[in-house]
């Protein structure tokens, strides 16, 4: 992750799903602000105690609180699999990045470890693993230039830019 986004002291990182901000504040050190989107109420205070230098928000991929074209760089780890409607949170990722922006996406692969053993609607929560190929489909019909995925342990990299 660190490698893919190209941290920049003037710029604005947005993690989706940053949970508690641990994974966020080692691969975004660099960045101007670091910003959380973050749905679970405790996470985000555990977080915000634990990281006071990042920025909490209690949002949802489908409907990011940020301005068109204000964000340099989104992230999502092992997140996109919980949202909900994919097609918004593309959209949604598109609007609030700059032009030249990028969008990294880190997921597990469904047929691979966690992905295989925590397969759609096994448990709790809405969970839907996709394949490479299923996630740069959505990513480009919201318009992103996407190159295709990078395998990476159990999982893949995904990068679209604005
Ligand atoms: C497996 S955790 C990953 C947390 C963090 N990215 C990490 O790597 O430690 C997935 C996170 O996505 C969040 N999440 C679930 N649905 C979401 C949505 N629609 N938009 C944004 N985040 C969501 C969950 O609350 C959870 O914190």
């Amino acid at each position: 992750m660190a490698k893919a986004v190209f941290p920049n002291p003037d710029g604005t990182l947005v993690d989706i799903g940053g949970g508690t901000g641990v994974i966020t504040a080692q691969f975004a050190k660099g960045f101007g602000e670091i910003h959380i989107v973050e749905p679970s109420r405790r996470k985000r205070k555990h977080g915000q105690k634990q990281r006071p230098a990042l920025r909490f928000h209690d949002a949802r991929a489908e409907k990011l609180p940020f301005k068109a074209d204000a964000v340099d760089c989104l992230t999502a780890v092992v997140s996109f699999h919980h949202m909900t409607d994919h097609a918004a949170a593309a959209r949604e990722a598109y609007r609030v990045l700059r032009p030249g922006g990028r969008f990294v996406v880190f997921e597990f692969h469904p047929r691979q470890g966690y992905g295989r053993w925590r397969s759609p609607d096994m448990v709790a929560g809405h969970m839907h693993f996709m394949e490479p190929e299923q996630l740069v489909a959505i990513l480009r019909d919201a318009n992103f230039r996407c190159d295709g995925a990078v395998e990476i342990d159990e999982g893949y990299i995904v990068t679209a830019t604005k």
